[in-house]
């Protein structure tokens, strides 16, 4: 592990989550990627196992999750590649992180940890907590989908509800961190190692290819940073040529990114959130802002920003195409929309349904009540 501000480093067995200095760890595997042992084993992410930095097989979490479908779906008379992450165990992609992240807390023999969401990644990680018998406390703000609060408390964590903000969760769990191990989505490095299956299983899915365009949508930007890792390592092992453009999609409520890369900011900017139905991406200090903004252009990628009014429109039209996802997922299918209208009709276009519908019940139902009324 590498500190991204003091340039220390650590070894994998230490039990820490940020460097002494404060800086975030970043994490640099060496991975290979033999295909035919790959296409041997199980559908599920630890099929690529060369890539991943958890040593002790016994210690392993799995569920057999992830190689989630990657389907066509016809939006605005384009096909676009949507990869079904909503159809995780837990009901989002935040799984492919928990993983990986709570196999190595397992490896670590760390035996409670403290965890601060919008709530998918608290599922996540008090799921993963719960198959590998360790403690988990997850904090989360009292406004979030009673769907997702029932799903922490029954997999048995201790749930910590806590008004106002989600940054204030964030400063509620800080407390927490500092004497239990902070299986964070945003600090830990360990949680991008899960996250970046998502392009590999793209690249095996689309025949070992690498797409040429994502859109992810992106709060902490778990899963933009991780395809970004995942595509860079398969670059570094001579699988594909370039990395795919990333389009990251935030809610014009709060849309810090799509500011700072709009404005070429060299910092991220101080914003006054609104309240968004995209409840999972409305982070307005994410931890890795300026990594991602970095990812985006490295990639030769951009931001867009969608309005409340084109999330219900997309969570309309992917229902009517028997696809149930929850609003944040929506967003991401708004900025697909958005996309198309000037993209190059030839590309290859992914994009994901990150979270599933059954989660946002009330948030759904009073979309449709209103489509209803019109
Ligand atoms: C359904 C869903 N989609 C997307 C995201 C965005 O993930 P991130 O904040 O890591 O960018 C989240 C985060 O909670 C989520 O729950
Ligand atoms: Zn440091």
């Amino acid at each position: 592990m590498l500190c991204t501000k003091c340039n220390r480093s650590f070894s994998l067995t230490e039990k820490i989550w940020k460097c002494p200095c404060g800086g975030l760890l970043d994490l640099e595997v060496q991975s290979t990627f033999p295909i035919e042992k790959i296409e041997a084993r199980k559908p599920n992410l630890w099929r690529y196992r060369e890539a991943l930095p958890v040593a002790k097989e016994e210690c392993i979490i799995s569920f057999e999750e992830g190689f989630t479908p990657l389907v066509p779906v016809e939006l605005d008379g384009r096909s676009v590649w949507i990869k079904q992450d909503h159809l995780f165990p837990t009901g989002s992609y935040k799984d492919r992180g928990a993983s990986v992240l709570m196999s190595k807390v397992k490896e670590l023999g760390i035996s409670r940890v403290v965890e601060d969401s919008s709530g998918n990644a608290g599922c996540a990680i008090a799921a993963y907590s719960a198959k590998g018998r360790i403690q988990s406390e997850i904090y989360v703000p009292d406004s979030t989908s009673p769907g997702k609060l029932a799903q922490i408390e029954a997999y048995g964590a201790v749930l910590k509800k806590i008004p106002g903000s989600r940054e204030d969760t964030a400063r509620a769990v800080w407390d927490a961190a500092q004497k239990d191990y902070y299986a964070s989505h945003s600090w830990n490095p360990f949680f991008f190692q899960g996250t970046k299956t998502w392009a590999f299983e793209v690249w095996e899915q689309l025949g070992w290819k690498a797409p040429d365009t994502i859109l992810l949508p992106v709060g902490n930007g778990t899963l933009l940073l991780g395809a970004f890792i995942g595509f860079g390592e398969l670059l570094e092992a001579g699988m594909i040529r370039e990395i795919p453009r990333m389009i990251g999609v935030q809610s014009v409520h709060c849309a810090p990114l799509a500011r700072a890369f709009r404005e070429g900011l060299k910092e991220i900017p101080k914003i006054q959130p609104q309240e968004t139905l995209a409840e999972g991406i409305a982070i307005a200090e994410p931890v890795r802002g300026k990594q991602i903004v970095e990812a985006v252009k490295k990639s030769g990628g951009s931001f867009l920003s969608v309005q409340e009014e084109e999330v219900k429109r997309a969570l309309r039209l992917t229902g009517r195409m028997g696809f149930y996802v929850e609003p944040t997922a929506a967003a991401a299918v708004a900025g697909v929309l958005q996309y198309l209208k000037s993209s190059d009709p030839e590309e290859t276009i992914v994009s994901v349904f990150t979270g599933h519908g059954l989660k946002a019940t009330e948030k759904i139902l009073k979309i449709l009540g209103e489509s209803a009324k019109h």
